[in-house]
């Protein structure tokens, strides 16, 4: 059904709606896309545009030196079944600032970080991504509200991770600090200009 028809057919059954929702039809759009949002597909197409987004740490970072770090913090101490492998994180628009620039962040809905892991630090060619979607209110309060999902290196699709209790609980590390998310991999640079 095409959009005119739609709201044809919703106007038909619903005098009140056609008035309010069909008669801008920009307007009618937008709350058309908004039921959308988080569906898998459209979140997927997002995330395929992710390398014109902004790399939090555009060096890639080695992770078993970042446990390491998150130990010297004197936080939980975090095993990773990834030594020697390297890290570069990326965040789009909507959770930009938070990520960068709050001491204690709280990331908007819509908010996606997606993690490369990398066999080197000069590797353009990531092995697996590593995703965290900031869902919207009540999706799942006890996490944060956070989807986490995982993509295979040719980026076909977007799956849910048979151990999804495993990255929520690792996670849950940095749920009062962080809102969830490690920020580990910031530099002392970026550290310092936090507030
Ligand atoms: C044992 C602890 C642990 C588990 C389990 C874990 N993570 Fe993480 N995650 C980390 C650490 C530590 C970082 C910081 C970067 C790094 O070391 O890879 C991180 C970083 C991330 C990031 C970048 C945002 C951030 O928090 O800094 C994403 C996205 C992510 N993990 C997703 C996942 C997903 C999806 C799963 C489950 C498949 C998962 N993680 C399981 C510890 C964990």
């Amino acid at each position: 059904m095409n959009y005119k028809k739609k709201c044809g057919a919703i106007a038909a059954t619903l005098p009140a709606l056609f008035l309010t929702g069909c008669i801008s039809a920009p307007q009618a759009q937008e709350k058309l896309a908004a039921t959308t949002l988080y569906d898998i597909n459209r979140v997927h197409n997002q995330i395929l545009k992710y390398k014109t987004w902004k790399p939090v740490n555009p060096e890639p970072v080695k992770l078993n030196v970042l446990v390491g770090a998150a130990c010297a913090n004197a936080m939980k101490a975090i095993s990773t079944p990834h030594a020697d492998k390297f890290v570069r994180v990326y965040v789009n628009d909507v959770g930009l600032a938070p990520m960068l620039e709050a001491k204690s962040p709280q990331f908007p809905a819509g908010t996606i970080i997606v993690k490369e892991k990398l066999p080197n630090k000069t590797s353009n060619t990531p092995e697996f991504f590593t995703i965290m979607v900031k869902r919207e209110t009540a999706y799942d309060p006890d996490n944060g509200d956070w989807q986490y999902l995982i993509m295979e290196p040719d980026m076909a699709k977007l799956e849910k991770p048979s151990d999804v209790e495993n990255c929520q609980s690792c996670h849950a590390t940095w749920a009062k600090t962080s809102d969830f998310v490690s920020r580990i991999y910031l530099s002392p640079e970026q550290n310092r200009k936090l507030k």
